[in-house]
């Protein structure tokens, strides 16, 4: 069903995040017949050229990140058609009233900031005040959404100074992937599962986010922020509210916010025992962490473990160990929660049975597994052993309801108003209220990242994080 017609100014037009993501996954949907005939994506970013040359680089960015198996010169042609471009100067004068020209009434406004945080409020402020954006206009914003608490507050003044909080959505790409929505459906439409969600019965939680690569190109940034601020504070964050929040009254964007910031104003204070952190070494002819960042002596980690309580009734005593890392072995996201061991073996003779371990994959190969204990099939009499229940999306859904990329179901999300997947100011500022603390300190030597190999599970603290309280790792991939 087509959304609303649009127009749609993306800002940040000709940059990376535009091209890789942005502009294919805006191709997909249009394929897919969500766009009205009438919906406009207007580029706007600093460089010269007329609108001929953007659809020629739309084209290009579409042919080389969308899927492969679905691009044909047919639809980009059709797609390049309902794209506009504007050159503006984000700081100055130029361009905003061209862009203005574009806007059409009784259309969905919507304005894509893929830019430099720097530049949220200078294009915040133009917007409104040139008109271009009106009081139902949305305003998008990708992360990194501060760098701390009083960044992030600022960002949010400037934004707020201009649109109310109904207008904006800030992206975290996270929330726009198909198993993470599947987890408030499998918690929240199945009886199973809600009973046993809670302390009493489920030990401890494993959230592991790890990829292969390494910061390579990206090593300036990322050197400013670290696995923390990366991926901790925001995606990882998430995952974690996903899991632990009460069930909302009903699954509107404020009732399922509203409990998302209750378990990070839960989170205990993290001590630095509690951590590990580490740097992935030189290989092969693969370089080191520090090579990549280009810094001999960065103290910036590229990957981190953490073992973080929610303090409240539900996870008392039930601890949630966070995990993401660059380098690792293979690259794989899950949730895993591991559920309390039998009480009492009756199988004597047998090993007990172990707790079921419920693992919810978001990448590779999303679905959704149960690990349980059943017989080991044969004579021999009562020997048991681990058998999967298995729920591969792939195998599940037919070929046409694939999962959409993430930024596909957001970017719809935006022109529907719906705000659910996206974060609310206050979320931002309390999950940077509760990292701030745990990242001061870390400039100090004795807290140095440790030194681990590319192609691991992470640095050996990381291992022992869990052993001393007698657990270990899921494994990171086969
Ligand atoms: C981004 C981080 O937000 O998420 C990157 O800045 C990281 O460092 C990426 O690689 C991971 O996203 P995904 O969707 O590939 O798991």
């Amino acid at each position: 069903i087509p959304v609303q017609s649009f127009d749609l100014v993306l800002f940040g037009a000709t940059g990376d995040l535009a091209r890789r993501k942005i502009l294919p996954s805006l191709f997909h949907r249009f394929q897919l017949g969500q766009f009205c005939d009438s919906s406009r994506i207007i580029g706007a970013s600093r460089s010269e050229m007329d609108a001929d040359s953007f659809r020629e680089l739309v084209a290009d960015a579409v042919r080389e990140f969308g899927q492969k198996d679905e691009v044909n010169d047919k639809d980009i042609t059709a797609f390049v058609a309902q794209l506009d471009y504007v050159a503006i100067d984000a700081k100055g004068d130029q361009g905003w009233e061209e862009l203005g020209k574009h806007m059409r009434p009784d259309k969905v406004r919507a304005f894509y900031l893929s830019v430099a945080p720097s530049l949220f409020g200078d294009i915040a402020t133009r917007l409104r005040s040139t008109g271009i954006a009106t009081d139902d206009s949305r305003i998008v914003v990708e992360k990194p959404f501060g760098h701390d608490l009083a960044s992030a507050q600022a960002l949010n003044q400037a934004l707020r100074a201009n649109f109310e909080e109904s207008q904006i959505y800030r992206i975290d790409h996270y929330l726009g992937k198909e198993t993470v929505q599947n987890l408030m459906a499998l918690r929240f439409a199945n009886s199973l599962f809600e009973p046993l969600w809670n302390s009493s019965h489920i030990d401890h939680v494993q959230i592991t986010v790890a990829e292969s690569i390494g910061v390579e190109g990206r090593g300036e940034y990322y050197d400013r922020s670290g696995a923390m601020r990366d991926m901790v504070q925001n995606h990882l964050m998430q995952l974690l509210c996903l899991t632990a929040m009460e069930p909302p009254g009903k699954f509107t964007p404020d009732a399922v916010r509203n409990e998302k910031v209750k378990v990070i104003e839960a989170l205990e204070p993290v001590e630095n025992s509690d951590i590990a952190r580490g740097q992935y070494r030189a290989q092969n002819n693969t370089g080191s962490y520090r090579d990549h960042a280009g810094d001999p002596n960065s103290q910036t980690e590229s990957f981190i473990a953490m073992k973080v309580q929610v303090a409240n009734w539900r996870w008392a005593g039930t601890p949630f160990y966070l995990r993401t890392g660059k380098r690792l072995r293979e690259r794989v996201s899950e949730i895993a929660v591991f559920f309390r061991d039998p009480p009492h073996n009756i199988f004597q003779g047998s090993d007990p049975a172990k707790g079921n371990v419920l693992v919810i994959r978001l990448q590779p190969d999303e679905g959704i597994t149960l690990h349980t204990t059943i017989k080991d099939p044969g004579p021999g009499g009562m020997r048991l052993t681990e058998a999967a229940l298995d729920m591969t999306f792939a195998d599940s859904l037919a070929e046409a309801e694939r999962p959409q990329d993430a930024y596909e179901r957001l970017i719809m999300d935006v022109i529907r108003g719906n705000q659910t997947l996206f974060m609310r100011g206050d979320e931002v500022e309390a999950a940077w209220a509760w990292a701030d603390p745990i990242i001061s300190g870390w400039d100090d030597p004795r807290h140095a990242p440790q030194p681990y190999d590319t192609g691991g599970s992470g640095p050996e603290d990381s291992l022992l994080l869990l052993h001393r309280d007698g657990r270990r790792w899921r494994r990171i991939g086969n």
